[in-house]
């Protein structure tokens, strides 16, 4: 038996994937804010060693400290955070990943030990350096760390649009794969804003500096703004390259990510809508707190961007490959005949509770096929979403599951893992009664392989693009935007 079994972890009443979004919106922020101070350090520090402006020096020493003491500590930290609750709660597609790209991957970590070097250097000696060593070093830390960005992008936007890669699976053609170039663009036009936000929160902080001469470096940190003019350009060439049914839920068939679409082209608007004001107008101020307002702002467009980027995958976390709940496209013919619960060898944490064998069986299908994206009666609960349906509607939605959404993987189990699937629910919506009658009816049986063989194995997306019309199978559809 090669499908492998992971332990599942359970965060309860959290989604497993809000655990992951948590952990990964702060780090993505920390880590753009890293990249975008670095350059902006670097700016600074040359204005500051051709007399353009008196006070660059100053703040470049001020603004590194920040800067280190957040992308450093907390940036290092979220970081292996991310290591940790995707492994607890992806293993499958991380190994995937570490699989496919482990030299990419150890590259990444050479420029990140680049980037922390250079960094420390800096921190401990950059004051007591002339100035062309410190913008060495600066232009040094800052290279390193957009290089990282780079690398990551590359196996990131691998997941959504791997294209090419499914075709000859060589390391380049899934690196640089359609969405790398925009994404890499915008995080770095991103990158760029966040640092200058930050950077108008530290100069509000500098009070040996007066009124004059802070608005000075506050109007020299707003350029750091001006390239998010290229967002909208960037962001339609980045729906251009993505596959057509992840688009499509963007533009309103799922109506979640529309709204954390709009969350985040409008926060991204209202901080644009600033830039243009303090950039046009010499005489314009900023408080510390609004700063601090719009870098909240700002917070809340990467939680927009991250959530629908992250979101528009479903229901894969590769495309086309291995689907969210770690079952690939190819296995589930064959855990159809197999079963999926067989092998698992993991106990369940409450067996002891549930009264049947079979019960106990739809536990696990349960855990093993539906829990990475639902919670039994939390985020995303199960039991609320099958509340009002009858038996037989389960037992034909749960089967054609991604007919019943085309953002589910199809059903991977036998017609017995579905019925206990079915009967454990029933079992949990009337709270867990002590005794609990074995549902066995060989009709009941049948109807439900004839509801699994009626749609087969295809994706939701595939059959999609067939009702569509529009002559492109899922694969074709994303090779050629
Ligand atoms: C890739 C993630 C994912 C997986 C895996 C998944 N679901 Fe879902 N499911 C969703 C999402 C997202 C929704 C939409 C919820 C909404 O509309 O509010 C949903 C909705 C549903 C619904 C309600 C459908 C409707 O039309 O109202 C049911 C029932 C359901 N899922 C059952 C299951 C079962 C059973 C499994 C496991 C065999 C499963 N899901 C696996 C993501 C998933």
């Amino acid at each position: 038996m090669d499908f492998p079994y992971y332990p599942i972890n359970d965060f309860g009443p959290l989604m497993k994937g809000m655990v992951i979004g948590g952990v990964g919106i702060v780090h993505v922020f920390l880590a753009q804010f890293a990249i975008g101070g670095g350059i902006l350090l670097c700016v600074f520090q040359w204005l500051a060693m051709t007399g353009r402006s008196k006070l660059a020096r100053e703040f470049v020493d001020g603004y590194f400290r920040w800067l280190v003491l957040i992308s450093f500590v907390l940036g290092a930290l979220t970081g292996v955070a991310i290591w940790l609750t995707t492994i607890q709660i992806s293993p499958r597609t991380i190994g995937l990943m570490v699989q496919e790209f482990h030299w990419l991957w150890a590259t990444e970590w050479t420029f990140f030990c680049l980037e922390v070097g250079s960094g420390y250097a800096f921190y401990r000696y950059g004051p007591r350096l002339p100035d062309r060593t410190r913008l060495g070093l600066l232009m040094s830390y800052s290279f390193a760390s957009w290089m990282s960005l780079f690398w990551i992008n590359g196996i990131l936007s691998w997941q959504l649009t791997p294209a090419q890669w499914l075709e000859d699976h060589t390391v380049w053609s899934g690196f640089f794969n359609p969405s790398f170039w925009p994404s890499l663009i915008f995080r770095t036009i991103t990158a760029l804003a966040e640092a200058g936000l930050f950077a108008c929160l530290v100069i509000n902080l500098v009070k040996a500096w007066t009124r004059a001469e802070k608005k000075e470096m506050l109007h020299r940190a707003f350029y750091f703004l001006a390239p998010m003019a290229a967002m909208p350009l960037v962001g339609f060439w980045y729906f251009a390259v993505v596959p057509d049914d992840s688009r499509r839920w963007v533009m309103g068939e799922s109506v979640a990510m529309t709204m954390f679409m709009m969350l985040g082209v409008g926060t991204s608007l209202l901080i644009g809508c600033y830039a243009v004001f303090m950039i046009f107008n010499r005489r314009n101020f900023i408080s510390a707190m609004t700063s601090l307002l719009l870098i909240a702002l700002a917070m809340g467009a990467t939680a927009g961007g991250e959530f629908v980027r992250e979101g528009m995958r479903k229901p894969y976390t590769v495309r086309n490959v291995l689907y969210c709940n770690s079952v690939t496209e190819e296995e589930i013919a064959r855990l159809r005949i197999e079963g999926c619960a067989i092998h698992d060898p993991y106990p369940l944490k409450d067996a002891a509770e549930i009264p049947t064998e079979q019960l106990r069986l739809g536990a696990k299908v349960y855990r093993l096929q539906c829990s990475i994206c639902h919670t039994v009666d939390g985020a995303n609960g199960i039991l609320g979403l099958t509340r009002t349906w009858t038996p037989g509607q389960m037992r034909l939605n749960i089967a054609q599951l991604q007919r019943t959404k085309p953002f589910m993987p199809p059903f991977a189990g036998t017609a017995q893992e579905l019925e206990a699937l079915v009967q454990w629910l029933a079992w949990r919506e009337a709270e867990s009664p002590a005794t609990w009658e074995t549902s066995d009816r060989p009709e009941v049986l049948r109807q439900i392989q004839a509801h699994l063989d009626e749609v087969g194995t295809v994706s939701g997306l595939e059959l999609m693009h067939n009702k569509l019309g529009d002559g492109k199978s899922a694969k074709a559809a994303q090779s050629q935007p």
